[in-house]
């Protein structure tokens, strides 16, 4: 595997994925992380910081308002609070590629009493804001983006909140944190509401903060009520974030698909909102080894994987937000699986860092597999040999990596384009890929069935 220049990686077919690794820091807990122990009260040290481009922008829009943050190494910050007290900017806030930056800060700087804007790049100015505008506008906030979708830059005008009531017309933690966060900030009471569980950090932690939300689980048990009052304190608390399972993905995919691989993932973390992909590749016919070690705030654990041939499986309904992030390395399963994989009810996949629902299935074409694309979702006819294609990234740190592990099962070569992007979430991916895969000496991948 080369990266010929900063932005183009090649990738060979691979003869077996081992060994052991741990994943860099898990990004929405390291958003999250520096958020709260800037807005704490004391100091907060965090080690396992993910040093990728999303979470710096995170820190350093914080370090232009005010919080004092001591960068001991890459992964390790200590961060002395403002106890909720931030500084105007003195220029645009720029959140990158970053869409829990932006929606996350939107909600805390809707509170904070002076104007500031966030900007992003062309994909992130091009995502729907509208879903945090609606509800910190009926907060009392001022904020406006362009257009019908609102799309950044964003305009806010701090000021003083009011407590809502609100039920998510989306599953969406950003959405969901935002609201929690300006609530922190509000006169009274804030509730959200979500029907289908997203991704639990933000609850977990507040609580790690010493800023417990009040949890009521709805009757069926499957959707909950988050409450927060307003003018409750963060205190500062030493927070270890542990490896992202959706880096860990891109690996476990690649040594469960691979039949005779044998690979272990350590310091992980396994919170039950985020590893649907376990189900998922269980259903496919994984063999999957998985022990937590600590349930404290957020579960870490070990997974081991060994490869076996998979077979297709449907994914849809609530299962899909737990598997978000997950939906460009799932395809990549369902191409190398025997039949038919259907994702469904996925229509979230469209205003990501790309659309992905048409990157993943033009790009799946481009090796030569078959794929019927729907609006929500894609069928992917899989377990045809796969054949070594040049693909682009559309910008997409995920699209990228997704299919560098197709490569690496792929006849001949595969080149991606444009893979400067990964280091927004993934900056060491391609020594991680060096360190798991063995190469094979010429382009075949024997283990899949030859194309017909
Ligand atoms: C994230 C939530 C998800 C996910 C994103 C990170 C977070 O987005 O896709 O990568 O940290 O809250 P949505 O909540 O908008 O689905």
């Amino acid at each position: 595997m080369s990266r010929s220049s900063a932005s183009t990686l090649t990738v060979r077919p691979a003869r077996h994925i081992g060994g052991e690794i741990t994943v860099p820091g898990d990004k929405s807990l390291s958003h999250r992380s520096v958020l709260f122990a800037a807005l704490a009260d004391g100091t907060t040290s965090i080690t396992g910081f993910l040093p990728g481009e999303d979470c710096v922008c995170t820190m350093r829009a914080l370090q232009a308002m005010g919080a004092s943050i001591e960068v001991e190494s890459k992964t390790n910050l200590i961060v002395h609070g403002t106890a909720g007290k931030l500084q105007p900017p003195l220029e645009p806030l720029d959140c990158g590629n970053s869409g829990t930056a932006m929606r996350l800060m939107a909600g805390i700087l809707a509170a904070q009493p002076f104007k500031s804007r966030l900007i992003g790049d062309a994909s992130l100015s091009s995502r729907p804001m509208k879903r945090i505008v609606d509800p910190l506008r009926l907060m009392g906030a001022k904020i406006e983006g362009r257009g019908e979708k609102h799309t950044a830059p964003l305009e806010i005008e701090g000021g003083s909140l009011k407590g809502i009531d609100y039920t998510l017309p989306v599953a969406s933690a950003q959405l969901k944190s935002c609201i929690l966060l300006a609530g922190l900030f509000a006169n009274g009471t804030t509730s959200v509401t979500e029907k289908t569980p997203s991704r639990d950090h933000t609850e977990r932690l507040l609580a790690h903060f010493h800023a417990p939300p009040v949890i009521d689980l709805s009757h069926d048990g499957k959707g909950k009520t988050i409450r927060v009052r307003g003018g409750t304190r963060l205190h500062g608390r030493d927070f270890s974030v542990p490896g992202d399972f959706s880096s860990a993905a891109f690996w476990l995919v690649a040594a469960a698909a691979l039949p005779g691989s044998d690979l272990t993932i350590t310091n992980l973390g396994m919170n039950g909102t985020r590893t649907g992909l376990l189900s998922v590749l269980l259903r496919m016919g994984a063999h999957i080894r998985e022990n937590i070690i600590d349930s404290s705030c957020e579960p870490v654990g070990t997974l081991r994987v060994y490869g076996r041939r998979l077979r297709g499986a449907k994914i849809s309904g609530a299962e899909i937000a737990n598997v978000i992030d997950e939906l460009p390395i799932i395809a990549v399963a369902g191409a190398l699986a025997e039949g038919d994989t259907e994702i469904r009810d996925a229509q979230e996949l469209r205003v990501k860092e790309t659309d992905r629902i048409a990157a993943m299935a033009g790009n799946l074409r481009e090796f030569g597999i078959n794929v019927t694309e729907h609006e929500d979702g894609m069928t992917i006819h899989g377990g045809s040999q796969p054949l070594g294609a040049k693909v682009e990234s559309f910008g997409d740190h995920r699209i990228a990596m997704a299919c560098a592990i197709l490569g690496l099962f792929s006849k001949g070569e595969t080149t991606i384009e444009e893979t400067g992007c990964i280091a927004t979430s993934y900056p060491t991916f391609q020594e991680d890929l060096i360190k798991v895969a063995t190469f094979q000496e010429s382009g075949l991948a024997s283990l899949l069935s030859p194309r017909s």
